[in-house]
């Protein structure tokens, strides 16, 4: 049995707040849980400018497509926007640690040119379910680690 562990959950939506809140409810017992309702890149860019942030183990990193929410000051689009929000959840991870990005954009493009200092590894084959292995687009995923070496 692991020790407890400590989760921390962003999303705009307070309705898909709770839901993750009823869900933690219903698998852990322990370990501290703190749920953030805030726009996901300006919460990124925050904590990846201030030194004293929280540092984490394993990030996962699953924005949308698109979105023009009034909430937000700026519109997302998941292809513009990947690198910069990539490079803030990786500034926030320990050392050793590990994000794990994915995008149901069909049509999405790694810019794995700017992101050249980073192990970058595409996780795509091994998380598309059976069931739909002759259609493997409906996802794309990514383990991805600073490379200290680069
Ligand atoms: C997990 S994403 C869906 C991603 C899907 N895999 C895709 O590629 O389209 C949906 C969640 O993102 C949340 N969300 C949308 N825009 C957001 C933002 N700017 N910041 C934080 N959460 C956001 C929504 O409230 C919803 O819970």
């Amino acid at each position: 049995m692991g020790g407890a562990k400590s989760t921390t959950t962003v999303d705009m939506s307070n309705t898909y707040l709770q839901w993750a809140k009823n869900n933690l409810a219903l698998n852990t017992h322990s370990g501290e849980h703190t749920f953030i309702q805030a726009d996901c890149l300006e919460w990124l860019a925050n904590q990846a400018s201030q030194a004293d942030s929280q540092h984490y183990d394993l990030i996962f990193l699953d924005p949308p497509t698109f979105s023009n929410s009034k909430r937000m000051d700026d519109v997302f689009d998941i292809q513009i926007d990947h690198v910069q929000l990539i490079k803030n959840a990786v500034s926030l991870l320990k050392t050793g640690g590990i994000l794990y990005f994915s995008t149901n954009f069909r049509r999405f493009k790694m810019d794995y040119e700017a992101l050249s200092g980073y192990d970058v590894e595409d996780m795509t084959a091994k998380t598309i379910p059976e069931d739909f292995s002759r259609n493997p687009k409906i996802h794309y995923c990514w383990k991805i680690k600073y490379d200290a070496s680069n």
